[in-house]
């Protein structure tokens, strides 16, 4: 199951079944951090905005130390994007124009820096970038400003302490997130941005804004997870209005800003579907209204983005039945929302759609924390968010079956798209898979090293029980191979080394055996992995070579005995 990397499922937490790495303690240190570059995408409003922080200043890096003078290589003299060694044993990267030197907590492999920078979302004839679109029609001009984030580079400050992320935080791990340094990751969802997208608002005239991004999650290998994925994110914040007179009482004002939200609730068409099981109240212990909102003003602002996002689900639904995807008749669009929880919004929620048989978890959603509010300078104001992952819709609208192929560079599979246009994929061919195991044993205790920095790779200390869910994209059931062994090996750093050896080229990876032998105390773990192409047919000495590669990346990082 897909889980919001960010969420808690109270359900989830309930049966317990979810358990992650645990925390770790990311120390600070260098140069100053730039956010991401942003574009507008409106062709109205204020336009573009670029909410870069400075560069440190020359004069304020010391020019003679190895690492500032390496730093200004990477800057100047790099090619983008690849990974660089100094002599003096540096190592470092030029992403989009911004350089950074590793550090021990760098794990950004090759693999995925060259992903980035591809602006799937850009394509007008792609499918991410038609889903985009297709979103963007709901929450549009001039209620909602749609913006693109472009440089994936943001600080570990946006991507979670501003959102309230605890420091203990599994979704901080470096066995769930890229860090290019200790202050800077790929970001993990779109609400990196928000703060700086509520700066924005400030200052210009749109009360909601949309922003579609790529991010990036360390993650299971299976045709719906792949590292790299896209996601939208929308907001709409209703301001205080200015008193009528001097003598009018704040609680006036409160009153008539509620009133606003009331007729703009009205002012939404019903949509048509079925809201199963609709959420009775939206206060409760373990989704509580914040304390220092009006129950009533919140009730409302709940009804109001629940049935902003029914609009958009039936949009998009009914887009993909009329194309004739999936083939599910004329039953009418059934959804359902879930309580969640995200330490940016309360209360929060999740919707769930069924589709084919199933219930499909879309996105997640709730009121957003005021402190974020109050840190942006928005005091006066209050709201909702909601984050969707573009692939899983994209896959449904489109009948795409395999993660992958969003990533095809293959004309027979970019050429089936039009801007507009929703209509099922037709399958070109499909080539032979090939599948091969691994075996090891485990080392007891072992130092293992980080694919970029030669320093240990952990997974963070223990693992959590609490219930904590990954990723939207994410997956959720996985955890340290083994609680004592939790500094040595986590399943993902396993899939990473699969990731950077084959690529797309690897399409699913399983545990298959786990065994524990009593004598030694040492665990043996096998994992299959399945080779596949999208594009071709793969000869046997070529999977040979990649999984001979494989054994030998586990056993140089990671000291394991292979079986
Ligand atoms: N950022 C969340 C995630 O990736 C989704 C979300 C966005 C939830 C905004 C609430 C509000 O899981």
């Amino acid at each position: 199951m897909r889980l919001f990397i960010t969420g808690v499922f109270v359900r989830a937490a309930r049966n317990a079944r979810l358990t992650r790495g645990g925390s770790q303690s990311i120390p600070a240190s260098i140069p100053a951090p730039p956010r991401a570059r942003w574009a507008s995408t409106s062709t109205t409003g204020s336009g573009p905005f670029s909410p870069y922080r400075s560069k440190p200043s020359k004069a304020s890096v010391d020019a003679t130390t190895p690492e500032s003078r390496f730093l200004d290589h990477l800057q100047n003299d790099a090619e983008d994007k690849k990974i660089v060694t100094s002599a003096d044993g540096l190592s470092g990267v030029r992403i989009l124009n911004q350089a950074f030197v590793f550090d021990e907590t760098s794990n950004a492999s090759p693999s995925i820096l060259d992903l980035v920078g591809r602006e799937l979302y850009n394509n007008p004839n792609h499918p991410i970038c038609i889903t985009r679109r297709l979103i963007e029609s709901v929450f549009n001009h001039p209620t909602y400003k749609n913006h693109v984030a472009t440089n994936p580079v943001v600080t570990v400050k946006d991507n979670f302490d501003v959102l309230g992320f605890p420091k203990d935080h599994p979704g901080r791990s470096r066995t769930d997130t890229y860090y290019i340094d200790s202050t800077h990751v790929l970001r993990t969802h779109t609400s990196a941005h928000q703060h700086a997208a509520f700066e924005y608002m400030g200052k210009n005239p749109e009360v909601g804004y949309t922003i579609c991004a790529d991010v990036y999650r360390r993650d299971s290998i299976d045709r719906s997870h792949f590292p790299v994925f896209h996601q939208m994110e929308g907001a709409h914040l209703w301001a205080m209005p200015e008193p009528l007179n001097e003598k009018e009482l704040r609680y006036s004002r409160q009153e008539r800003r509620y009133n606003k939200i009331l007729s703009d609730l009205k002012a939404l068409p019903q949509p048509k579907l079925m809201v199963v099981d609709p959420i009775q109240s939206h206060n409760n212990e373990t989704n509580p209204i914040q304390v220092n909102h009006d129950p009533k003003e919140c009730e409302a602002i709940c009804e109001h983005l629940q049935r902003s996002l029914e609009i958009l689900v039936a949009k998009v639904f009914t887009a993909a039945k009329d194309a004739g995807v999936g083939n599910v008749g004329d039953d009418p669009i059934k959804v359902r929302w879930i309580e969640a929880y995200f330490p940016f919004t309360s209360p929060s929620y999740e919707l769930e759609v069924w589709w084919q048989g199933e219930w499909l978890e879309i996105l997640g959603c709730g009121v957003t924390q005021q402190s974020i509010l109050n840190n942006a300078g928005l005091s006066d104001r209050i709201g909702w968010a909601w984050g969707i992952g573009i692939e899983r819709l994209a896959m449904l609208l489109f009948g795409i079956p395999d993660i992958r192929l969003f990533w095809s560079k293959d004309d027979r599979f970019l050429s089936q798209f039009k801007a507009g246009e929703i209509r099922s994929f037709a399958p070109f061919s499909k080539y032979p898979t090939c599948y091969k195991d691994v075996a090891f044993w485990l080392p007891k205790t072992s130092p293992s090293a980080s694919p970029i920095s030669g320093s240990p790779s952990s997974s963070g200390s223990g693992s959590s029980s609490t219930g904590v869910a990954a990723a939207a994209g994410g997956d959720a059931t996985k955890s340290p191979a083994d609680a004592n062994l939790s500094t040595a090996f986590h399943e993902n750093d396993f899939m990473e080394i699969v990731r950077d050896v084959a690529g797309p080229l690897a399409e699913d990876v399983r545990l298959v055996d786990e065994y524990v032998n009593r004598k030694t105390g040492r665990k043996s773990l096998c994992y299959r992995i399945n080779y596949r192409s999208l594009e071709r047919t793969l000869t046997n000495e070529e999977v040979n070579k990649l999984h001979e590669d494989v054994k030998k990346r586990l056993v140089d990082e990671f000291e394991v005995t292979i079986r």
